[in-house]
């Protein structure tokens, strides 16, 4: 760890000289007054790293850890947003060029469904599931969610390149076996920031997975290079209702540990 000399010294020398100043025979000030002048001092003195390394953590790192905590799955939601689309399509544009990829391949493709496009993938969706899932399954686990996704108002496509994938695998020969892992966690760590930012805006979102069923018709109908794959969808909305609950197992000595503190 990094000990910021100055950070350190600076309250210790100021606490002698307080502490001298208090005692000492020679102050011709009363005693309190003496002291509240130097707490002054100190305070006035003290150096602001000092303060911010020793106890608060950065503001950004505070607005960051809240959108994490406000994430949520929500699943009822309609197309009545604020949220120009100007705005979405920023964040969206700014989360497919930050996202990090293994050794920067850049392998996400994403497309954006607003409105009218957003109700033709859900209709699609629809009618996919209702030809391939037997009837009854349908009726019972498909309808009702498939119509609540379609009344939001827009949805996020999210994709990789399988000709860059293959590109990366013919680079890294040693590597074949995990990049096809990696491009997983590149498409999800993308589909986290766009849901975190999202949500920061304001609006819910909940994440679907009706690949690969509808596939095939996604590509003919957006028009799609054939070697890109379908790995989410995430609706996203207005907010509407309650949260469903959620609970946690515990974290410290079961799903985190630590070691050398
Ligand atoms: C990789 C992954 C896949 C998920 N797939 C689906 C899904 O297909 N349908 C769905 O409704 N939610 C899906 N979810 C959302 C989870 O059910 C949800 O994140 C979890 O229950 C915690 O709730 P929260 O998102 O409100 O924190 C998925 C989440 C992750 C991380």
């Amino acid at each position: 760890m990094e000990i910021n000399m100055s950070a350190v010294l600076g309250p210790i020398v100021l606490l002698s000289l307080s502490v001298f100043l208090i005692n000492s025979r020679l102050a011709i000030l009363p005693r309190y007054f003496r002291a509240t002048f130097t707490l002054v001092l100190i305070l006035y003195l003290l150096p602001p790293r000092a303060i911010d390394t020793m106890s608060s953590p950065s503001a950004s790192t505070l607005a960051l850890a809240e959108a994490f905590k406000n994430r949520r799955s929500t699943h009822t939601l309609s197309d009545d947003i604020t949220l120009p689309d100007a705005r979405i399509q920023e964040i969206i544009h700014d989360a497919v060029k930050h996202s990090p990829s293994p050794f920067n391949y850049q392998g996400s493709r994403v497309v954006l469904l607003l409105k009218a496009e957003h109700h033709k993938f859900w209709d699609i969706a629809r009618e996919v599931a209702q030809a391939k899932i037997p009837a009854q399954v349908f009726k019972e686990r498909y309808e009702a969610r498939i119509n609540m996704f379609r009344a939001a108002y827009g949805t996020v496509l999210f994709f990789a390149s399988g000709s860059k994938l293959k590109d990366l695998q013919t680079q890294y020969p040693l590597l074949v076996d995990h990049l096809p892992q990696w491009e997983e966690h590149m498409s999800g760590m993308l589909q986290y920031a766009v849901w975190n930012m999202l949500t920061s805006e304001g609006l819910g979102c909940n994440l679907q997975h009706y690949n690969p069923m509808v596939n095939t018709r996604v590509a003919e109908e957006w028009k799609l290079p054939a070697d890109w794959s379908l790995k989410a969808q995430m609706v996203f909305g207005k907010p509407v209702g309650e949260l469903r609950e959620k609970t946690f197992e515990p974290v410290e000595g079961t799903r985190f540990f630590v070691h050398g503190v």
